[in-house]
């Protein structure tokens, strides 16, 4: 299946397999793009000499073309765009746009910026700092998301810019790229659905929690760090948002050591990232500090396997998924599910074909000729 986001990214298939932290890694990558999608690393939550270490073993399993999500405002940012004009990944991703002398360096080297963006506002501005094509997320979508469902926003941001589009947010299959399609995107991006496959690195303790939730059950809460984010409420959420701001302040503060110990960045370091992200108007003081407890409470459950004491971040579409296929397995579907779809469209054109798009003279015996 060729459209312009195939074009763009260099794969077979219009499929992304977006950043996920801690989940996104080399092996889901290179799994990712041996399938025909295109994948993303999940270099926002990783050092500079780890996004190296991980674009190289991508490189060992696959010469299939993949991305780098990285973050503007962790301390080592520019490092990591560094890294990847000079190891020359077809695309980077982000959600907080870098400014615009650093994507004229992207651009420059010829590589991809495909923003992620959940309102239209953001997606206008996104394409006016030079975004090639964008990842269009609805607020059904995991992670931090947006206000408006894709069914509305993907139409709204079709409308306003020209670029090509990936639809974000509640798909899965087959029918939902089509669905897609047919809404204007060139393709579609998938966090939660790669998330829940065999080479996902998520300990099986923890997949199994996100396989038994249900729709409902994955709800947007500021209560993590501050931003509206899609998470399945265990007791670890329930906790939080019962809390005081005394003690989300007290978890964040405790939460900011342990990750300025695990990443090697000073806490002043940090202290001075937040500060920037303060400064530039992006988020309250309050978020800024509450964001420390992000990266803690989400490895507590996506890598250590409790899932329990973490916070899962989830799409919705958790809740219509209960397998883990082989990402391979998941990609050959995916594609089968859209060719019937569009067989079945096709058989809705009244023009006397069937669903499956043969003649429907020949699937009823008309002997006529
Ligand atoms: C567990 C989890 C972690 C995520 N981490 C990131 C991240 O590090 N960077 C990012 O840009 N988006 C992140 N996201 C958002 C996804 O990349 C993607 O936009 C979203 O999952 C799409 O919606 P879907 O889950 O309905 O497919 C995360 C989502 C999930 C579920």
């Amino acid at each position: 299946m060729e459209t312009r986001l195939t074009t763009l990214l260099g794969s077979q298939y219009p499929v992304i397999q977006t950043a996920m932290g801690w989940i996104a890694d080399a092996n889901l990558v290179a799994a990712t793009g041996r399938a025909g999608g295109f994948g993303f690393l999940a270099g926002a939550v990783m050092s500079p000499a780890e996004v190296e270490a991980g674009i190289s073993a991508i490189r060992a399993q696959t010469e299939a073309p993949f991305g780098v999500n990285f973050h503007m405002y962790v301390p080592h940012a520019r490092q990591i765009v560094d890294i990847c004009i000079a190891e020359q990944v077809r695309a980077v991703s982000y959600s907080r746009s870098p400014d615009a002398a650093t994507i004229a360096r992207f651009k420059a080297a010829g590589i991809v910026c495909i923003p992620t963006v959940g309102a239209l506002k953001h997606a206008v501005k996104a394409v006016e700092l030079g975004a090639d094509a964008l990842v269009v997320q609805g607020s059904e979508g995991g992670g931090h998301t947006g206000q408006v469902a894709t069914s509305i926003l993907l139409p709204q941001v079709r409308d306003a810019v020209t670029v090509p589009l990936a639809a974000a947010g509640g798909f899965r299959n087959g029918a939902g790229l089509v669905a897609a399609l047919s809404l204007g995107a060139d393709g579609i991006a998938m966090g939660t659905r790669f998330l829940l496959t065999r080479e996902s690195p998520v300990p099986e303790h923890t997949k199994a929690q996100y396989l038994n939730a249900v729709p409902e059950q994955i709800i947007v809460s500021a209560a993590l760090d501050g931003l509206p984010q899609r998470m399945v409420l265990n007791p670890q959420l329930k906790s939080l948002m019962s809390a005081s701001s005394v003690g989300l302040l007290l978890t964040a503060i405790k939460n900011a050591f342990a990750f300025s110990k695990q990443t090697g960045d000073s806490p002043w370091a940090l202290l001075k990232s937040g500060w920037r992200m303060y400064r530039a108007g992006d988020d309250s003081l309050a978020t800024t500090l509450m964001s420390a407890n992000a990266p803690m409470l989400i490895q507590e459950a996506v890598v250590h396997g409790r899932p329990e004491t973490g916070i899962l971040p989830s799409g919705q579409v958790a809740g219509l998924i209960d397998n883990l296929p082989a990402v391979s397995e998941l990609m050959e579907q995916l594609m089968e599910e859209a060719g019937a779809a569009m067989a079945r469209l096709h058989g809705l054109r009244g023009d006397g074909t069937d669903s499956a798009g043969s003649v429907a003279s020949a699937a009823t015996g008309d002997q006529s000729d």
